[in-house]
């Protein structure tokens, strides 16, 4: 529902790609559809002085329904007082609102400037305001240490339920689909287990390779880049248990349950691939990188519905196609065929089941036929995942967002990898750009 308390919201980073690409169209499209506070205030802080509205604006299809509400505030991120004057101007604005406001800070920055900047909307008061929330990109650290003590810097200075840990996956139409699926559809509620699904497979493959950000992928890799956060986050959705009811808030702690019951499967040298496309070295100028832009691993589960039942991950830049899809795998029968249950994240949101029917004729022959539903056949247009994060985060819904617990969980899940990789980088695969996942996972085997 929406919330109509006078509303401002901070972007740190407004210039950036994130906020140009992701940020200001979604807030564009909420607006457009009436759902932004009445009394909302966009204000956008930049370091540059000649920075321009039309210029920030570019990508944003409904530019029109946010342009009156934005404005720049030039400030340096890294001094105190210049928070002290950011807090003086958001109680400005707030005198032009009928009653007071909410305020939402969101850090659209690399990661190494997020912490100063947590630090000093802490040290300068603006974190303890009433009605203040802190929206955060990941990534969370980059290993279990690291996102402990992230984590603890932000516990330092903000309240847990002010905090907004994004991970976008958890936004999409169809990962939000999967509860009401798994709840709604008793064929399938009943069948969830062990005792008829043989495998989970979830499959993030990208055309794109690394877009210039080479720093950013320097310091990350495919790992920590979209296991640690989006696959995993869909590995937690699939596994747990359902909240009862429409008792939606109960997801955060039952993802944390489900992620609390991972591990990896056998020992690393055996069920992690890890590869990179040709070309990259050259691409972030580091001969000799050992940066992974795929990996594929295989967890199991300790809760006793899922028990041996594999579960695989999967990811890459730079391959065949972009599609973002968990294949369900049920038991085989006699005959050696499996029926499968796709959900489509991308790139056309739906769901597939894959039957086996008589192939007409004389002989007795069985096919695989598929049942589809596409999102796109039956609605003119799915909101962006950003859409319904920024709208969840101005109404206070916590569900789709990630707690500190549950990232440092798959930190945990993670690091006898990271472990694993840091002392040895032989078994690290090249591979063609464009090529197919199962060219790379062959090359292993
Ligand atoms: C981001 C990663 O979180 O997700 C990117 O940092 C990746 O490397 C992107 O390309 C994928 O998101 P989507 O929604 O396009 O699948």
């Amino acid at each position: 529902m929406k919330n109509n308390q006078p509303t401002i919201i901070v972007i740190i980073g407004i210039s950036g790609d994130l906020s140009r690409r992701k940020l200001l169209p979604a807030l564009a499209q909420i607006s457009a559809a009436g759902e932004l506070p009445y009394e909302c205030r966009i204000v956008g802080i930049t370091r540059q002085y000649d920075l321009l509205l039309s210029d920030v604006l570019t990508h944003v299809e409904k530019a029109k329904d946010i342009e009156g509400m934005i404005e720049f505030w030039n400030m340096e991120l890294d001094k105190k007082d210049a928070y002290e004057k950011l807090g003086k101007h958001l109680k400005e604005i707030e005198r032009g609102f009928t009653s007071p406001a909410q305020r939402l800070f969101y850090l659209s920055v690399p990661p190494q400037i997020s912490r100063p900047i947590i630090e000093l909307l802490g040290e300068s008061g603006l974190a303890s305001a009433p009605n203040t929330k802190l929206l955060l990109e990941k990534p969370f650290g980059v290993d279990f240490e690291s996102a402990q003590e992230l984590a603890n810097h932000v516990d330092h200075y903000f309240l847990s339920d002010q905090v907004y840990r994004i991970d976008h996956y958890l936004a999409k139409e169809t990962a939000q689909n999967l509860v009401v699926f798994r709840q709604d559809n008793s064929l399938f509620k009943r069948t969830w287990n062990k005792d008829f699904i043989e495998s989970v497979n979830i499959i993030a493959s990208e055309k794109i390779g690394i877009e210039g950000r080479s720093i950013f992928y320097e310091q990350t890799g495919a790992l920590r880049d979209l296991v640690q956060s989006h696959l995993l986050q869909l590995t937690a959705l699939i596994l747990m248990e359902l909240p009862s009811g429409r008792n939606f808030a109960e997801i955060p702690a039952r993802r944390l349950a489900a992620l609390n019951s991972l591990r990896l499967k056998g020992r690393v040298e055996e069920n992690v691939i890890r590869g990179q496309y040709r070309g990259y070295q050259s691409e972030v100028k580091n001969h000799g990188s050992h940066v992974e832009t795929f990996v594929s691993l295989t967890l199991e589960s300790d809760d006793e519905r899922f028990i041996n039942v594999p579960i695989v991950l999967t990811t890459g830049k730079a391959l065949a196609f972009k599609e973002t899809k968990i294949i369900i795998s049920y038991k085989r029968n006699e005959n050696h065929e499996s029926n499968q249950l796709i959900l489509h994240l991308q790139p056309d949101e739906g769901v597939e089941l894959c039957l086996f029917a008589k192939r007409p004729g004389y002989e007795h022959q069985v096919e695989r036929h598929p049942l589809k539903f596409s999102f796109g056949e039956y609605y003119s247009r799915l909101p962006e995942a950003y859409e319904q994060v920024l709208f969840d985060a101005i109404n206070s819904n916590h569900t789709l967002f990630a707690s500190s617990e549950e990232v440092l969980a798959s930190w945990r899940i993670l690091d006898s990898i990271q472990k694993t990789w840091a002392m040895n980088n032989n078994d690290l695969l090249i591979y063609e750009p464009g090529s197919k996942i199962e060219q790379i996972i062959d090359k292993k085997n």
